[in-house]
Parts: C-alpha cells; structure tokens; sequence
C-alpha cells in the first residue's frame, strides 16, 4: 500500500493509480455490508451507487422522524445510508428512463405495523391514504423518479432525492406488481397489477375475472400518458388469477411479448392488438408468486440481434392449488417448485411458427430464482427456494393456524442457496452447471434482490417473506447483502478498454477501442478473435425479476498491432430502438471470457422521443498482427481461488477489504448460531398461539363503499383533518380540490417550477447531456382536481 503517497495524493490520483490486491475467490459469496432497509427493489444508478427500495414497513433505520424505506449503497464502501421516500414503495414496477433517471410505479396503499391499513382510510376502509405512526403515504398510483447522483453531487439537494408526490405526477390507475416495460422511445408501458395486496389475483370461484370485484386493474397505461388513457388488455382478463407482474419483452417489431398465466401472447402497443402464441409447455406458471427465472438471452450479431426468452423455474400447481387472493389452497411450502425450462423466440426470421423448445432443467427446482446475465454472455439463476411460491401467509388452507405454519409467513422453503449458470451457447444437455461455485448461508427467498454491478460481480440482498420487519422468525427480515464473484474473477488482470464513447448511437459510425497489451495474456490474435464489446442494462430488480434487463453484443472487428494492442472497430447500437431501448447502460469488453469494468452508456438521444437512427456504417475488415505477441496480462478465468486484484479504489478502502475477509470467518460462525436458534424457535413457535391479527385479511366486494361517518372521521395522528372523498364507485380515492390545503402531499413542499429543471446530476463519465423536463403537463393523468 502505498500510504504515505496517498496521503498527499489528490483523490483523482488514487482513483486511477492505486489497485491495491483485494483477495477475491472466484465463485465465492462474500458480505456486502448493510442494506438498512431490507431490499426489496435495488437498481444502479451509477459506478457508485445503488438505490434500494423496501415497503413501508417498521425497520430501525429512521429517517426524517419515521422508519426508513429507502436507501442508497454505495459500491465502493459496501455502506449504505437511508434516503427519504412518502409513499409506500411496496410491490411496486420500475424502469430507466432515457436520460439516466429511474422511475417506480405504484404500490400499496399507506400501512401501519403489523401491515395493516393505515390511520387515515380510504376507499370503504380498504385502503390507507396516510398512516400517522409509519407516516408513510397511499403509493398505489405513485410515480417516483430518482436522479441518480454521485459523491460529487449535494445528496441533500432535491435532484439527488427521491421525487415522490402523487398529487403532482401519479399514474391513472392504482397498482400494485404492475409490469413495466419500455417502448422503443423510452414510453414506459404498465401493465396489470392488483388494486390491493393479494396472493393471487383473483377471487375463488372466478365470478368477474376482469375486475375481480374491485381488486384486479385488467388495464395498460402509458408513462408519459400524452394523452393516452388506461384501456383494458384483454390478455389481463384471459389469465385472470396469474398475472401480476407479467413477463414483457419489446421486440424488434414493436411488438410486445407478454406471459402471464401460462398463456403467451404478443401485443402491439400502438393499437392493444393482441396475437396469441402457445401456452407455456406443462401449464408451468412462471409470474408471481410461482416466480419463475426469466431472461431474454443475449442479442448478438450470430443471432442478428432476434431475441429468444428463457423461462425456468416457476410452479406447476394447479388452478385448484393456487387457492384464493388470500392464501393458497394447499402447503406450499412442501410442494416441489418447477425445475423446467423452456425458451421461446417470439419473432422467428425463418417463417416457422412460434413454438416453446424444452431446454435443460436448471440444476434443482427453484421459486424465485433470478436471472443475472453476465459480461460473458452467460446467465447466472441466484436465490429463491426448491419449494413453494413467493409471497407469505398466515395459513393455507391445510394449515389453518399461524401457530402451525412450519415456515412462519413464508410460503417457500429449502432455500436454493447455491448459484448455477447457464451457457446459452453450449450444447445441449449440458448447459447449467455450479462448479466451483460457494453456497451463500443466507435464505433469499420472498423479497430478494440481485443485480450485477459495474465491476461485473453481483450484489445480492434482501428476504423478507413477513408482513412487518421479523427478525426472529424462521426466514427473518433480512438487511445483509452478499456479493457473488463469477468465475472470471479468477483472472488477476482485467481488460482496460480506452475509448469508450459516453453515449451510444442506433447506427452510425464505428468507433474503435483500444486495449493494450496487459489486458490479456497469450497470443494478441487470439485475443482479438475472443473478445466481445457487450451493452448491458441490468435493469430495475424486485421479485426475482430485473425488469428492463437487456444484453447486447456490439458487432466488431479488429486489428492487432505489433505491439500487441489491440484495436476493436466497433458498431454502434443495430439501427432500431427496439431491440435496445433508449437510456442507461453498461460497456463491457470481455476479452478470453475475462471483463473489463463495465462503462456507464446512454443509449439513443437521451429523450423519450422517436429516436434517431442512421445506417450502421461498415467495419474495416479485420487484421491480424504480422509479428503475434503475447499479452502481459495473466489468469484464464476458468476457475476460481487465484488472488486479484479486483481494484479498491483507496487505503481507506483497502482497510475495509481486510475487514470484509476476516468478518467472513466469523459470519460462517454466526450462520450456524442462528441456524441453531431458529429451529428453536421454530418449535416454540409451533406452539404458540396465533397472534397476529389481520395481515392477510383483504376485503374485496366491499372496498368500493363509501367510507362510514366514523371512519372518516378517525384520527389521522397530528396532522390537521383531511375528509375523504369516500371513493364511491368510479371516484379517485384522491383529494378533492377543497381539501387541498390539508393535503399531507403538499407539506412536501413542492415547487413543480423549479425542482429539476436545471439538473447537474451525471452519470459517471456520462457527457453533460441535457437534461430534459418532465413535458408531461402536471396531473394530466386522471387525478381529479
Ligand atoms: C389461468 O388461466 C386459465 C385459463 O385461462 C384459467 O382457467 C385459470 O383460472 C387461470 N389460473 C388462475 C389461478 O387464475
Ligand atoms: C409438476 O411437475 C412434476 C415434475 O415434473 C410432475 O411430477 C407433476 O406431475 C407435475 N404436476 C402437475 C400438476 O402437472
Ligand atoms: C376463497 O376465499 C373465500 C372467501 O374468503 C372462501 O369462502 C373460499 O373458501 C376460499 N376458497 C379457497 C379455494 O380457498
Ligand atoms: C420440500 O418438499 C418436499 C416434497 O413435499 C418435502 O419432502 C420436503 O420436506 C420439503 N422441504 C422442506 C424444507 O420443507
Ligand atoms: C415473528 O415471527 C414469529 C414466528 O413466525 C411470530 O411468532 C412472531 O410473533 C413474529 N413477530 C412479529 C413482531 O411479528
Ligand atoms: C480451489 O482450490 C481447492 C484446493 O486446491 C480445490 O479443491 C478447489 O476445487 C478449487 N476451486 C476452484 C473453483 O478451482
Ligand atoms: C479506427 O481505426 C481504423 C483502423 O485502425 C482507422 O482507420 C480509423 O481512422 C479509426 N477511427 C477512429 C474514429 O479513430
Ligand atoms: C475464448 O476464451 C474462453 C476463456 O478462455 C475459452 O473458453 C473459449 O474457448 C475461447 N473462445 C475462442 C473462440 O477461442
Ligand atoms: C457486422 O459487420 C459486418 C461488417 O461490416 C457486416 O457484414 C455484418 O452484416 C454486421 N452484422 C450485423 C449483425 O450487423
Ligand atoms: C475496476 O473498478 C474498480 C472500482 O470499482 C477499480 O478499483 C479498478 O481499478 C477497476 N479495474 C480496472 C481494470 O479498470
Ligand atoms: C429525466 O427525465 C425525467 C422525466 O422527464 C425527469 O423527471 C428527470 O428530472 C430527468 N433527469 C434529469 C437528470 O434531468
């Protein structure tokens, strides 16, 4: 360490000069630090920062006076502080945005302990607008948008925090585990969703398989509307029951391929046509809460770019199994999750009809596995369970009691705690394996979260298959997150690109990057002939899904120099938005299945606008060096135990490695105590009577009824009266204009004139794109003022 020069160093000077070794063992699952909120919902946001979300829910951290459900981790400290969110963020969708900023969609309505609704109801007492003890707020038709920041920012400002006012930018209709998925000029579409909580979506029996009865939103909805109003997709009424946070793919036609149930179907956005595709082989369900892993596999220029979508994992229960928007009908925690894959090209090139194609069953079965795709263009499956489904109870239908529930909430068990991967180009029969790879000793199952950051490992966080923060039951709320190091962290040298532009074009000229000779080891032209420029948007991740999660490999080619560099003449995107859509993303150069860092991207105009495109221009054909070298990088990242030098960026860092290596011995240790006390527990709590009240009860025939005189009047813990509308039949459960200056939103003090507008948030080596204004004219979207 070179301590003493870093002492009078500049801190740009030891970002770029000092890597001290860190010891990484390929394969291995190390501690992450603390999440201080459990994390639910992460995305990143930046090459320092990760965002995370978690429900409204009675965690330590307090920020601003009340429980924190925010926070912000940042990647190079494995820390993370609380950060101020007003609505309740629960079960909520989320997406980039073309400029670099995120938004969520929807949520829960406002919730106090224990999960229940709120103090200030709406809608006939379904429903909470306000909860005086958690002071969190109705998030069922939020729309919250974070300008990702830096440690050069003012965190504190407005445009480093979250934006979160329903009454000035909120969806038309209330959602809860919508789908979010991007158009080809970064619109954001939603899709479906409940209007409340729920197990599943429907009712039993299955009388008014649109509504539900006021619990299902069968509806699609543009964001930014621009005048477009939520219709209603048919698909939604179709797989009635099944089809929360739906599975959805752009596709290069504009097309949208769609999941739910175990129907398949693409959709055309432009005119809510629908074209149906086959039903997903076995009736294996793989949306929420079977929860199956599912990723479009990588784009390459080998297969032009046409997406095929892997589906493993997920639950073959039946219709009868599935029970009620309450709870399941039978244990599910002792039926076996679905091991089955199955791939599916929605759009083939070559005239034949769409059709599913069995692919290799994953390794074990799994319920919320999650698919991480990798700078090597191979899928990592994390977390989840061999048994059961997402989501938590009180009781089944067998198990009646609380008290009985062998898992406490959890509806999963067996824990799957060891990682596999995926090769989607090795030959059947053999595409998965977890060779090599370590076991975490953490349970990931309902609420986990995992996403790949810049230096190409995976964060890995979350659990909380409880209706509140538990710490002492089976599957505990958990705050401690791990980070997954692949295989190719084995190499004790990475890949240095040079060149890199700071915004990606849809066609256009070529650019080239350099890499020089200590990015590889062994000979220049082979090292050239095995390296891939790879786009990759890790995208929003909840519920075991990363919504928005693309992979896209540059078209290249190369000339060695004798020297050994190496120049890669590289495309831009393919001239068509929908194969990637516009906004942030990661550049990795992969060179002999070793990557680089990943170097944050926009992609497109950074607008949500028709993008531009232009012909992809065509690339110098390749040239070998006539004298080969050999590179002066070393390790082959085929296996694990080497020393790297995965590059902490200071001392003080340095320091923290250490702690985080010598904390492991002890964390293993600690694994086993709890172990040990929560089969304990387990017993004792099979003995104890049920407690807990109304976690899992969800009124339905009559969330609609106007609100009683005495609940209206109810409390509402300090803050200065407001009177509901009551949310008769059709009516927005929101503030009528009267009210306003008792509106708890407006206590946010919003100023819509001059919040963001001059935002110099950046991505990090992002140009200084403009930033663009919210054009969306305020509250156009159906809240009734
Ligand atoms: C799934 O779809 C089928 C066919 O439309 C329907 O009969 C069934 O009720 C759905 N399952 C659930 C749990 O809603
Ligand atoms: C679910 O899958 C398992 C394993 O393939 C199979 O044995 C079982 O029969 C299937 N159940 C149903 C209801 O399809
Ligand atoms: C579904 O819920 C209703 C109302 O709580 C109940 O009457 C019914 O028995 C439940 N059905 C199943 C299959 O759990
Ligand atoms: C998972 O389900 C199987 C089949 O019912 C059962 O034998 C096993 O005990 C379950 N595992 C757990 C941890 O409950
Ligand atoms: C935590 O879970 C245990 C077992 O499921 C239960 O007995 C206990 O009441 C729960 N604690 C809280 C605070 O909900
Ligand atoms: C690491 O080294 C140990 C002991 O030499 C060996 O058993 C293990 O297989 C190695 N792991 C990997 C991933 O190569
Ligand atoms: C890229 O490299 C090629 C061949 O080495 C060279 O002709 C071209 O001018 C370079 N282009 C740019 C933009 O540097
Ligand atoms: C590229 O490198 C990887 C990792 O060393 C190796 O497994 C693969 O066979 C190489 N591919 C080619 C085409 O040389
Ligand atoms: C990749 O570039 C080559 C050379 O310009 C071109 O012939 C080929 O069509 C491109 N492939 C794709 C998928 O764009
Ligand atoms: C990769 O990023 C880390 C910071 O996360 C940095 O310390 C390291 O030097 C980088 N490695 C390379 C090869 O650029
Ligand atoms: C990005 O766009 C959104 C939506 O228009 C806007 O709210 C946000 O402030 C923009 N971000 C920046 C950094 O300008």
């Amino acid at each position: 360490m070179l301590l003493t020069s870093s002492l009078v160093a500049s801190a740009a000077w030891l970002a770029s000069s000092i890597h001290p070794a860190q010891a990484v063992t390929a394969g291995s699952i190390v501690d992450g630090g603390d999440t201080t909120v459990s994390a639910m919902m992460m995305f990143v946001g930046n090459s320092q920062k990760v965002y995370i979300l978690d429900k409204a829910e009675g965690n330590a951290a307090q920020i601003n006076g009340h429980p924190a459900w925010g926070a912000v981790w940042d990647f190079n400290t494995h820390t993370s502080v609380a950060m101020d969110v007003k609505t309740n963020v629960f079960c909520a969708s989320g997406m980039h945005l073309p400029n670099g900023s995120y938004a969520t969609f929807g949520g829960n309505g406002a919730v106090t302990v224990g999960g229940n609704i709120g103090s200030v109801p709406t809608d006939g007492g379904s429903a909470a607008s306000f909860d005086a003890t958690y002071q969190d707020y109705d998030g069922r038709k939020a729309i919250r948008i974070l300008n990702p920041c830096t440690d050069d920012d003012d965190f504190s400002s407005t445009k480093c925090q979250w934006f979160d006012n329903p009454d000035v930018l909120a969806m038309q209709k209330e959602r809860w585990y919508s789908a979010a998925e991007a158009l080809g000029d970064g619109t954001i579409v939603l899709i479906g969703g409940f209007v409340n909580g729920g197990y599943i979506n429907r009712n039993y029996p299955n009388t008014d398989p649109t509504f539900e009865g006021g619990a299902a939103e069968p509806t699609y909805e543009f964001y930014p509307a621009n005048g477009r109003t939520a219709e209603i997709m048919q698909f939604m009424v179709k797989t009635s029951g099944l089809n929360s946070y739906a599975h959805t793919y752009l596709m290069p036609s504009g097309k949208m391929l769609v999941q739910a149930n175990y129907s398949t179907m693409l959709w055309d956005p432009s005119t809510n046509t629908e074209t149906d595709l086959p039903d997903m082989p076995g009736q294996v369900v793989r949306v929420y809460p079977a929860s199956g892993a599912v990723a479009m596999l990588p784009l390459t220029p080998a297969n032009n770019y046409n997406p095929t979508v892997l589906f493993c994992g997920g639950s073959n229960m039946t219709d009868e199994m599935w029970g009620n928007y309450s709870w399941p009908a039978i244990d599910t925690f002792y039926y076996p999750a679905s091991a089955d894959c199955q791939r599916l090209t929605p759009e083939p090139t070559d005239g034949s009809a769409p059709a599913y194609e069995q692919d290799d069953d994953m390794l074990e079965t799994r319920t919320m596995g999650q698919f991480i795709i990798m700078p090597n263009g191979k899928l990592l499956v994390v977390n989840g369970g061999e048994n059961g489904t997402a989501g938590y109870s009180q009781n089944t239908d067998v198990t009646t009691q609380y008290s009985q529930m062998p898992y406490g909430m959890s509806l999963a068990a067996a824990p799957a705690t060891k990682p596999a991967i995926y090769d989607p180009n090795a030959p059947k029969g053999s595409r998965w394996s977890n060779d090599g790879l370590s076991s975490s000793s953490i349970a990931r199952l309902y609420h986990s979260s995992a996403i790949l950051l810049p230096d190409a490992s995976i964060l890995i966080a979350g659990s909380n298959p409880n209706v509140d923060v538990n710490l002492t039951t089976f599957f505990p709320t958990t705050y401690k997150a791990e980070i997954f190091y692949p295989p190719y962290f084995s190499s004790s040298t990475r890949p240095s690109p040079s060149g890199i532009p700071s915004t990606l074009t849809y066609g256009g000229s070529y650019f080239n990057i350099t890499l020089s000779s200590s990015s590889y080891s062994g000979s220049a032209n082979t090292a050239a002939g095995n390296t891939t420029v790879a786009v990759i948007r890790p995208g929003w991740t909840t519920h075991a899904m990363n919504m928005g999660q693309r992979y896209l490999q540059l078209n290249t080619s190369y000339t060695v120099n004798n020297d050994g560099s190496i120049v890669m003449h590289t495309s831009q995107m393919p001239p068509n938005a929908n194969i990637f859509q516009p906004g942030p993303a990661l550049v990795f150069v992969t060179v002999n299945g070793i990557p680089s860092n990943g170097t944050f991207v926009i992609v497109g105009s950074g607008s949500v606008e028709t993008q531009p495109t232009s012909a992809a221009s065509a690339l110098p054909v390749n040239q070998l060096a006539s004298t080969d070298t050999s590179g002066s990088g070393s390790g082959s990242g085929s296996s694990g135990n080497n020393t790297k030098n995965n590059g902490a960026t200071s001392s003080h860092t340095s320091a923290i490695v250490g702690g985080v290596v010598g904390g492991l011995v002890a964390f293993g240790i600690l694994g086993a105590l709890i172990g040990i006390c929560l089969s304990r527990r387990r017993r004792a709590a099979n003995r104890a009577p049920a407690s807990l009240s109304s976690a899992n009860a969800y009124a339905l025939s009559d969330r609609k009824a106007r609100v009683p005189a005495s609940m209206m009047a109810r409390g509402r813990g300090g803050e200065s009266g407001v009177v509901e509308s009551g949310g008769g039949s059709g009516e927005r459960d929101g503030f009528g204009s009267q009210e306003l200056s008792a509106d708890p939103y407006n206590r946010q003090d919003y100023n819509a004139s001059s919040d963001w507008n001059q935002s110099t948030a950046a991505l990090t080596a992002a140009p200084p794109i403009p930033p663009y204004q919210d054009d969306v004219p305020r509250r156009e979207n159906g809240m009734s003022f």
